[in-house]
């Protein structure tokens, strides 16, 4: 890379685990580094955010060609993409994920973007990064909810691309079965994630596959002002209630394979275990125990005014 300065943009979790080792390793090769920490979640994604890093860039004395590194999830790399994309006239950003989402979809295909009042990611561009540096150690401390919100978009590639990794996954079985098998599943969802965005960058067609379940789930999110619910739990709760429309099973097995990984869309191990199977042994849903877990229609009327407004990603 042309940069002589790196800002290293991170959050206040990632921030103290991480941070100090990456800004190390890149003062010993010679660049002058300087760490920008954001309070961590997705209220950070915003508008105000975005113009404090951008004078934070320019008090480091940022030029055209320095670059800016964004270290953590999905929230640090849409924001830190944004604020690359849009300062200077754009300048040279990498991204290096730090949660199972951002390693398997946020951090690939150049999508950055902030949240408006109006709705999800509704300001944004697509901004590609000039390298993604993954490591699955740092999944290690995750907490067992952030994982499970990446298994959700791991399912999704086996939903809607690759029912043999589908299958797999639900071999996996928990945490652990998937973390034995990590660097083949970061390397199918990635593979699977460029060559949709190789054929479709602007998400004008074949893209747009990738938001299976995310319109909803946008809303889910938006309608509780991003408190209830992640990006990881409104995606499957949207696919679910989608599919007391459609019929199809896809939806409902995609749910049965989340619950495998997920302790916080339903209350109770025996609940969810018999969910499981009633998922697994059923092609339809009987709405009496879908709303053990899940009142997917009370959901759907809340929030599907934001529906429309539905950027995606
Ligand atoms: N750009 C895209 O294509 C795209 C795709 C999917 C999702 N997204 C966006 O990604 C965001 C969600 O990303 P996310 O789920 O990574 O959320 P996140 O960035 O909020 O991270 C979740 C939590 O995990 C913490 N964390 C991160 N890495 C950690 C680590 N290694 N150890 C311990 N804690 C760690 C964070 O501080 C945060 O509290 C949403 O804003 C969503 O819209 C973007």
């Amino acid at each position: 890379m042309r940069a002589s300065r790196i800002a290293i943009v991170t959050d206040s979790n990632v921030g103290p685990l991480y941070a100090e080792r990456v800004k190390k390793s890149l003062e010993d090769a010679r660049f002058q580094v300087k760490v920008i920490t954001i309070p961590a979640g997705e209220t950070s994604k915003s508008p105000a955010m975005l113009a404090h890093l951008w004078e934070e860039l320019m008090s480091f004395g940022m030029t055209r060609t320095d670059a800016v590194v964004a270290l953590g999830g999905g929230v640090v790399g849409d924001l830190a993409g944004f604020a690359a994309a849009t300062i200077l006239r754009g300048i040279d950003y990498v991204q290096i994920p730090t949660t199972l989402l951002a390693q398997v979809d946020s951090s690939v295909g150049g999508k950055v973007a902030v949240d408006l009042n109006a709705g999800k990611n509704l300001a944004g561009a697509f901004w590609q990064p000039r390298m993604v540096i993954m490591d699955p150690d740092v999944l290690d401390t995750l907490p067992d909810e952030t994982f499970s919100d990446g298994m959700a978009e791991v399912i999704k590639y086996g939903c809607i691309w690759d029912a043999e990794f589908f299958d797999m996954l639900a071999q996996c079985g928990n945490r652990a079965g998937v973390m034995a098998v990590i660097e083949n599943v970061l390397h199918i969802c990635c593979a699977i994630k460029a060559e949709v965005v190789l054929q479709d960058e602007h998400d004008m067609g074949l893209r747009m596959i990738l938001n299976y379940g995310h319109t909803l789930g946008h809303a889910y999110e938006k309608a509780y002002q991003y408190e209830k619910y992640t990006h990881g739990q409104g995606m499957p709760l949207a696919a679910f209630s989608c599919f007391e429309q459609d019929s199809s099973s896809s939806s409902a097995d995609a749910l049965s394979v989340s619950l495998l990984y997920s302790d916080h869309t339903h209350s109770g191990d025996s609940q969810s275990s018999s969910c499981i199977v009633l998922y697994r042994d059923n092609s339809g849903i009987p709405p009496a125990d879908a709303e053990l877990f899940c009142p997917a229609p009370a959901l759907f009327s809340d929030c599907s005014l934001y529906v429309p407004f539905d950027r995606r990603h």
